[in-house]
């Protein structure tokens, strides 16, 4: 049985100040059953406090890149090793605000999920097809580009240890997300895909989520469908009323509600 992932990404917000008060907003809200893994990924500059604050609850903590390389000359970036050393356990890589603004390709992901992988950082893999490729049909010839792009050279217990994003470029920060019906068919196409190369039990323990404009509102229909493990959610995740609604909702799910 796949467990239920509910993420934060905060992205570039919140101060040292502001990340402790919603974490701690967070914590004091979850009553974990067991069932759902909670994953914060504040901005770099707040990780070790976070992590002082979460030290002693089951909230895995998220970096939101790295590059991949352990340490040299690379101005203004963090290493996996760096991110170990302050107790992060994930890493979220190829966010599409990455891929647009910072100009990453399907190699450098690939680069730094293989790093992460060696330094027992879970990587959290975002792909996801634009609007003008959803509307010209193009949406799994992207997926599968992207997924074997990042995946290349991978063993299958590789794969076995990332967890996979499906984020329709066209959702996030939006308002406009995929229906349940919309995500549940590229999240079975990525598992069918991850079958046909790693063989079924790699695509069974596959965690995948779906984000793009979640929000208390929508998380229950979402999480319900078969594919859907949990959900990346930005926006939402930056208040603590929120955030902790969305995870309520894969509680529920989880206990079989439907
Ligand atoms: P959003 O962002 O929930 O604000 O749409 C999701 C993401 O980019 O991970």
């Amino acid at each position: 049985m796949r467990k239920i992932v509910i993420a934060g990404n905060w992205k570039m917000h919140k101060t040292k100040e502001e990340a402790l008060e919603l974490v701690n907003q967070i914590k004091a809200g979850f009553k974990d059953n067991g069932e759902v893994k909670v994953i914060v990924a504040p901005p770099f500059t707040s990780l070790p406090y976070v992590r002082e604050a979460l030290k002693d609850t089951t909230i895995g903590i998220a970096a939101q890149n790295m590059f991949y390389e352990k340490e040299g000359a690379y101005t203004g970036e963090i290493s996996p090793l760096m991110l170990k050393d302050v107790g992060v356990h994930y890493v979220i890589i190829g966010h599409s605000e990455r891929r647009k603004y910072f100009c990453e390709t399907d190699e450098g992901v690939n680069k730094k999920i293989k790093t992460a992988l060696e330094y027992s950082l879970t990587p959290i893999l975002c792909i996801g097809e634009s609007l003008e490729e959803r509307k010209s049909g193009k949406t799994f010839e992207k997926i599968e580009t992207q997924l074997e792009g990042a995946l290349r050279g991978l063993s299958s217990t590789d794969v076995k240890k990332i967890i996979i994003a499906y984020e329709p470029i066209w959702a996030i920060g939006t308002g406009e997300t995929a229906t349940p019906e919309q995500a549940e068919e590229v999240h079975s196409f990525i598992r069918k895909k991850i079958a046909q190369k790693y063989g079924n039990d790699v695509a069974s323990y596959a965690i995948i989520l779906y984000g793009g404009s979640v929000k208390p509102n929508n998380a229950f229909s979402l999480l319900r469908e078969d594919n859907i493990d949990g959900v990346l959610v930005g926006g939402a995740s930056l208040k603590g009323d929120s955030f902790l609604q969305i995870i309520e909702a894969g509680i529920r799910v989880s206990g079989g509600e439907s």
